[in-house]
Order: structure tokens, then C-alpha cells, then sequence
């Protein structure tokens, strides 16, 4: 039996100041005032229009990201976060987080985050290297964005995230151990330590830049960053996330673990767990901002619908749950994607066959080669 799981709002700005070479997210370059007003009506139309799919459920994280939602007013923020309380339960003390770029902070603006509701902030730091980060293409320097994380200290957020990225072009694993070092002294509660990839229909991937280390570079880089995290009392709990004890993103950590989510916003993804229908839905948003804006609030903003059928179900269950290094238990198999255990009996005894997966009991754990190779471990859950 399906039973709703946990549900979690995502909240798309699409802005940036500039777009970065390397990015494929649905963002846009700003070009001349934002209508940061419109873009906030139409937030909560969006809302309206997609509440039926979650009546009388509780919201338990916010998170906008982006884009790049720092480049909105702190006030705008406020009306949405009142505007959304007012129609949908939020849990006590819910965790909402705002993705900010180092290069819009400005004195001020992180108290007034804090005034509307934003208790954790997830900065974009990527590197502390002055060259990386003009190869990257970024609007800041390290001095910025060193700065940019004592502003948000300094108005009272303990609960950051920096985002870092590896295998830079022209990165040494020492430059990238040398890069972790100036996160840890900032003491954020969270990292999040991304390879660089090359995505399909970004500049980096039409002309790659040069001095890319290659993929045995990268997963020692990975390696040598782990332990040093490690030590400094960093927990790895997902692929790319490391927190201090307690402070696992519970936002993410809900899309890992197969929860439900509202998705508002341009290009914006939810799913949806409707018990009674015994359905998983996915529904997701018209990309443009322009488009989605004009459509906001009718069923001409949705970009398309599609239920998660249950031959489909093990397979998206496993790409999101073996990215935790907790794994997953069958029992919450069973509850997220109302199917028998049975249901993958003969792809999990592969997995474990291949060394790739451990059970213990109820528990399943991937090993370190699962995740090494997981996307070759996902593969085995594809249906036929
Ligand atoms: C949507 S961005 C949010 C932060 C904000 N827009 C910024 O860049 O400052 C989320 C994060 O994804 C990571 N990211 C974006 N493109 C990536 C890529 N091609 N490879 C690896 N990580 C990437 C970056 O670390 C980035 O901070
Ligand atoms: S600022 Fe962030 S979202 Fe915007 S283009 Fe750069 S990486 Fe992408």
C-alpha cells in the first residue's frame, strides 16, 4: 500500500546575474529590472492552482533555489513565505533555505532573510581560488565570498551550506584540499562537494576547457577531500553532501529518500503521492519564465503530467535512495513505492553478488564500489 510520505516545497527563481559557462539549471541571465513583484503573485497562484494535489498535508522544508534566489528583496521573500503559511501547514521550526550567490550579498539583506522565515542558507562559494573562480566564470572573488559567509554569521544563520565543486580545469588535488580548508575554517554545518560535469548544452561542453583532470584524478581528489572532511567531523551522508551532526539537509534528504514534493515556480518539478488513487504523479512547469509567468495560476502553467507507473517505481526509487550512504530499508521500499519487496528480489541479489550492495536484515547499504559505480548498480532496477 502506497502512504503519503513526507512533503517538501521547492520554489524556483530563475534569475542569475550572469550565467555561469558550466551550467545546465534552468537559469537566466538577467537583463535590465526583475519583476520581482509579478514573480511572487504568480508564486502563490501556482500554489492555489497545485494545493489540490496535497489537501490537509504538512510541509516539513522550503527551498528556494535557483537560479538565483538572493537577487530577491528580502521583503518579497517574506510575502511569499506568508502567503504559502497561509495556505499550507507548515511544520514547527521547518527548515527553509535560500541558495545564495557570494556575489549579491549585501549588508543587511541576511538579517532581513532572516526576519521573513530563511533559517539556512546555502551558499555558492565553488572555489576559493581566485583563478578558478574567474575559469569558472563567476561574479565574485574569494575575498567576496569569504566575506558574503561572515554577513550571514554575523546576523545569526548557524545553519549554512557551501557548495564547492572538484576536478576543476587546471585544479591540483592539493588545490582542491587548500579549497576545503578555507570552507572548514568558516565552520559551515554543511558542505556540499560537487565534481564539475560537463552537461550537455552548456559553453563548457561545447568547448571544454583546458587542463580537466580525468576521471582517476577526480575520484582521488573525491578520496583525499572525504578523509580531510572526515576529520574535521564532517559526516558523508550523500554522493556529493557532508554535514556536522544533525545539520543533514532536510530537504534533500526528503527527495533521497523518495518523499513528495510541491514543485512552483518556472520549470519547477513536484511529485506526489495520492493514497487514495494508490498513484505517484510527477508534474512539472512550463520552463520559461516569461511563459510560465503569462500561465501562473491555470493549467496552462503545467508543462506536463506524468504518473510514476509500477514497473518504473524501483528504478526512481533506487536513483535517488543508493545515493545516501545509509541506503535504504525495504520497509520504506514497500511505504514510497507501494510494491511487494519481492518486487526487486532478483536486481538486489545481483547487486550483492556483484559486491555492490550489503544487506543487513531490513537494510540495504551500498559498499564503496556500489558507489563508485552506481549508476551501473540504478541500471540493474530498470524495468524490462
Ligand atoms: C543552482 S546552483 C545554486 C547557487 C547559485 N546559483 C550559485 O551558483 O551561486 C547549485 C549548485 O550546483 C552546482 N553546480 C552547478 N552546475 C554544476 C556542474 N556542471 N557540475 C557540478 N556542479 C554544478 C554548484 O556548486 C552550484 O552552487
Ligand atoms: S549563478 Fe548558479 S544558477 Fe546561476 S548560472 Fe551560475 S551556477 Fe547556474
Amino acid at each position: 500500500m502506497l502512504s503519503p510520505p513526507p512533503l517538501a516545497l521547492y520554489v524556483h527563481l530563475p534569475w542569475c546575474v550572469r550565467k555561469c559557462p558550466y551550467c545546465d539549471f534552468n537559469s537566466h541571465e538577467a537583463r535590465g529590472p526583475l519583476p520581482f513583484d509579478g514573480y511572487v503573485d504568480a508564486l502563490l497562484a501556482d500554489l492555489d492552482h497545485d494545493l489540490p494535489l496535497a489537501w490537509g498535508r504538512t510541509v516539513h522544508s522550503v527551498f528556494f533555489g535557483g537560479g538565483t534566489p538572493s537577487l530577491f528583496p528580502a521583503p518579497e521573500i517574506d510575502r511569499f513565505l506568508q502567503g504559502a503559511s497561509a495556505r499550507l501547514r507548515f511544520a514547527p521550526g521547518l527548515e527553509v533555505t535560500l541558495e545564495t550567490n557570494p556575489g549579491t550579498a549585501e549588508h543587511g539583506r541576511f538579517e532581513d532573510y532572516r526576519a521573513a522565515g530563511v533559517n539556512r542558507i546555502s551558499f555558492g562559494i565553488q572555489s576559493f581560488d581566485d583563478g578558478c573562480l574567474q575559469r569558472l566564470g563567476r561574479i565574485h572573488d574569494s575575498a567576496q565570498a569569504e566575506a558574503a559567509v561572515k554577513l550571514a554569521q554575523d546576523a545569526g544563520f548557524d545553519n549554512l551550506n557551501l557548495d564547492l565543486m572538484y576536478a576543476l580545469p587546471g585544479q591540483t588535488p592539493d588545490m582542491a584540499l587548500r579549497d576545503l580548508e578555507r570552507a572548514i575554517a568558516l565552520q559551515p554545518a554543511h558542505l556540499s562537494h560537487y565534481q564539475l560535469t560537463l552537461e550537455p548544452n552548456t559553453l563548457f561542453a561545447a568547448r571544454p576547457p583546458a587542463g580537466l583532470p580525468d576521471e582517476d584524478q577526480a575520484w582521488d581528489m573525491q578520496e583525499a577531500c572525504q578523509a580531510r572532511l572526515a576529520h574535521a567531523g564532517y559526516a558523508h551522508y550523500e554522493v556529493s553532501a557532508y554535514a556536522r551532526p544533525g545539520r543533514e539537509c532536510v530537504h534533500n534528504l526528503n527527495y533521497w529518500r523518495f518523499g513528495d514534493y510541491l514543485g512552483i515556480g518556472a520549470g519547477a518539478h513536484g511529485k506526489l503521492t495520492l493514497g487514495a488513487e494508490q498513484r505517484i504523479m510527477r508534474r512539472w512547469k512550463l520552463k520559461h519564465p516569461t511563459a510560465w509567468l503569462t500561465a501562473a495560476g491555470s493549467v496552462a502553467a503545467i508543462g506536463g503530467e506524468q504518473d510514476i507507473a509500477p514497473a518504473q517505481r524501483p528504478f526512481e526509487y533506487m536513483l535517488n535512495a543508493l545515493r545516501l550512504v545509509e541506503g535504504f530499508s525495504l520497509a520504506a521500499f514497500q511505504a514510497r513505492c507501494g510494491l511487494p519487496a519481492e518486487a526487486i528480489n532478483a536486481p538486489l541479489a545481483e547487486a550483492t553478488a556483484r559486491g555492490w550492495l550489503e544487506r543487513d536484515g531490513d537494510r540495504v547499504v551500498p559498499t564503496a564500489l556500489g558507489r563508485r559505480f552506481g549508476n551501473d548498480v540504478i541500471a540493474l532496477f530498470l524495468a524490462d
